[in-house]
C-alpha cells in the first residue's frame, strides 16, 4: 500500500517504503538507504541473482543502488533497473546509482575511461555518485602502486565536469586523508563510504566527516549480526538474537536487523544493506515508521569493539593504506 508519509525526524516527505533523501554538499540529494550489491558474503551464488534483487528492491521503494567495478555486477544492476523502467515502476531520473573506481585504475587519465566502461555495462549515460573505492592504488596484478589519490581526484573532477557522474566521493578514506583531500581539491567529496555497525561504530571518523559536510555511507551495516564465512565463532556481539537488540526490536515490533539499520539512520548515516532475498530486501527498507531514542542509540554504540568484518591487511604495505596496520 502506498500513501504519503512524513519522515519522523525531518521535513522530508516520501511515498511509503521509499527512503527520504538527504542533501549533499554539492546540492544533489541522496536516498538514505541503498541496496548493497557487493556479494562478499555470497560469491558462490550466480551473479544473475543481482538482477532480481535490484528489481525487487525498486518494487519495494529503494531508489539507491550501490555497485562497484570490483563487484562484477554492473551489468546485472543495469538489467534490474531496465526491467523496472520497462514495467513502469520508475524512470532513470528517479533512481540514484553509485559505482566505484577500482584501485588499479587510479591514474588521472584512467578515471574517465573506467567510468565510461562502467556506464556501458550499466547501460546508462551517467551515474549519480562515483567513489574512489580505496585511497591506495595497485597495479593490475594487485601489487602496490604509488599513485597519489590527489591525482586520482583530478580524474574524478574531470568525470563530473563531463557530466558522467552527478556527484563524486570517496570510500575507505581515514580522517587525515579526508583533510588532505579537502585541502587540495576543486570539488569537495560529497560522501565517504566506510564500514559502520554496532561492533565498529567508527565514531571519530563519522563525526570528522560529518563536521566537514561529508555524508557517511555505512557499509556492512549488519556487522556480525549475520554469519560471515571468513570469520569463526569468536566474532564479537551483537548477533541476530542478542537480548539487548531483541528487547528494542520487541518495543517497536521490528526485527533486530531493522533495529541495526535504524541505528545507522539515527546516526545520520546512509546504510547500505546487501540482500538478494526478496523478503529481507523488503524488510531492510521498512524503517521509516519508527525512530530510536538517543538512549537506545547510545546503548547500541556500547557494543563497539572497533572490530572490522574485513581483513584488509593484504594491502597494508601500500602507500596510503588507510587502516591501522597492526
Ligand atoms: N566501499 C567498500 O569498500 C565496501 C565494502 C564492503 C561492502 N560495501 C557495500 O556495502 C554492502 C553491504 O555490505 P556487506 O554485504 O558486507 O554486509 P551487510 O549488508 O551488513 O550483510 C549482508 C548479509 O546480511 C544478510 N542479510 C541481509 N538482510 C538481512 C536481514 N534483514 N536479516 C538477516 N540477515 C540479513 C545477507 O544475506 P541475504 O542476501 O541472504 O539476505 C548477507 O549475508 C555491499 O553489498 C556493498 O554494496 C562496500
Amino acid at each position: 500500500m502506498r500513501y504519503i508519509l512524513v519522515f519522523l525526524c525531518g521535513i522530508n516527505i516520501a511515498l511509503a517504503g521509499e527512503a527520504p533523501r538527504k542533501k549533499l554538499n554539492d546540492g544533489n540529494t541522496i536516498p538514505v538507504v541503498a541496496l548493497g550489491t557487493g556479494r562478499g558474503t555470497a560469491h558462490d551464488k550466480p551473479v544473475d541473482e543481482v538482477r532480481d534483487a535490484v528489481f525487487w528492491a525498486i518494487e519495494d521503494g529503494y531508489r539507491h543502488i550501490d555497485t562497484a567495478v570490483l563487484y562484477n555486477d554492473e551489468v546485472q544492476v543495469g538489467q534490474g533497473l531496465a526491467d523496472a523502467v520497462r514495467q513502469g515502476l520508475v524512470s532513470r531520473d528517479q533512481m540514484f546509482i553509485t559505482t566505484k573506481l577500482p584501485s588499479d585504475r587510479h591514474a588521472r587519465s584512467q578515471v574517465v575511461t573506467t567510468l565510461r566502461e562502467s556506464l556501458n555495462r550499466l547501460k546508462m549515460n551517467y551515474v549519480d555518485l562515483f567513489l574512489i573505492h580505496f585511497p591506495f592504488s595497485t597495479k593490475n596484478d594487485g601489487s602496490p602502486d604509488n599513485i597519489d589519490y590527489l591525482e586520482t581526484w583530478r580524474g574524478m573532477e574531470d568525470a563530473r565536469e563531463l557530466g558522467l557522474t552527478k556527484s563524486i566521493g570517496i570510500s575507505n578514506f581515514n580522517a587525515s586523508q579526508v583533510d588532505r583531500l579537502l585541502a587540495n581539491c576543486k570539488v569537495k567529496p560529497v560522501v565517504n563510504q566506510i564500514e559502520v555497525h554496532p561492533a565498529m561504530t567508527a565514531e571519530p571518523l563519522v563525526s570528522h566527516c560529518q563536521s566537514r559536510g561529508i555524508a557517511v555511507m555505512a557499509y556492512s551495516p549488519f556487522g556480525f549480526l549475520v554469519t560471515r564465512t571468513r570469520h569463526n565463532s569468536t566474532t564479537p556481539p551483537p548477533k541476530i538474537d542478542d537480548p539487548v537488540l531483541v528487547k528494542i526490536a520487541q518495543k517497536y515490533g521490528k526485527t533486530t536487523g531493522q533495529i541495526v539499520l535504524r541505528y545507522s539512520l539515527d546516526r545520520d548515516l546512509i546504510p547500505v544493506p546487501k540482500s538478494t532475498n526478496k523478503a529481507r530486501i523488503a524488510e531492510n527498507i521498512d524503517l521509516f515508521d519508527f525512530k530510536l531514542t538517543d538512549d537506545e542509540v547510545a546503548t547500541i554504540s556500547r557494543f563497539n569493539q572497533d572490530h572490522s568484518v574485513f581483513d584488509f591487511s593484504i594491502w597494508k604495505e601500500n602507500i596510503h593504506f588507510p587502516y591501522n596496520k597492526a
